[in-house]
């Protein structure tokens, strides 16, 4: 079982004028997986906020894994990986080449996806696109990553030969 946080990242959704539904989609995979959802939250398209959630998650321990939806494309207010990338500590990129190399079976379009997965302190970000069919998509493969993934994460600080 892993903690789980969701982030719905969408200008529309935020100001209420659009249902999220690929944030609830990930909570219900999730916890039909087994998993634990710690946290939810929508922001805008906004780098700041999102880096901002994601920090805080971070940095509380809220959660082993936040998951984003949304923000990941190309257009101009598609700024989720950069908020990702500003509060990361290490890139995980297989993650992000498994979820295009699962979403191009389904589609041409998975390649125009730009999410990545980070590690900050113990937690491990990953985006997803928005769409609900992209996410569960992107659930498929992330589903049996994330209990290997925390335990890693949460495993003990390994020092070096001559470490302290
Ligand atoms: N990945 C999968 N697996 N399935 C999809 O349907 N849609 C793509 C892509 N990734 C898709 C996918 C499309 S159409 C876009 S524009 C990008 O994700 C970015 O989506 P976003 O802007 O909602 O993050």
């Amino acid at each position: 079982m892993a903690r789980i946080a969701v982030l719905t990242v969408s200008d529309r959704g935020a100001a209420g004028e659009r249902e999220d539904l690929g944030g609830p989609l990930i909570a219900e995979l999730a916890a039909a997986a087994g998993h634990a959802v710690a946290a939810r939250a929508i922001v805008p398209d906004e780098l700041e906020q999102i880096a901002g959630q994601l920090r805080a998650w971070a940095d509380g321990g809220v959660a082993d894994v936040v998951i984003t939806t949304g923000g990941t494309g190309l257009t101009p207010r598609d700024v989720t990986p950069e908020a990702t990338r500003s509060v990361a500590e290490r890139e995980v990129p297989g993650i992000a080449v498994a979820l295009v190399a699962n979403g191009l079976q389904y589609t041409p379009f998975a390649a125009l996806t730009r999410g990545v997965a980070v590690t900050r302190g113990r937690t491990l970000i990953v985006n997803l696109p928005g769409n609900p069919k992209a996410v569960r998509e992107g659930m498929e493969v992330l589903l049996p990553l994330l209990n290997h993934a925390a335990e890693l994460l949460a495993g003990p600080v390994e020092h070096g030969p001559g470490a302290g």
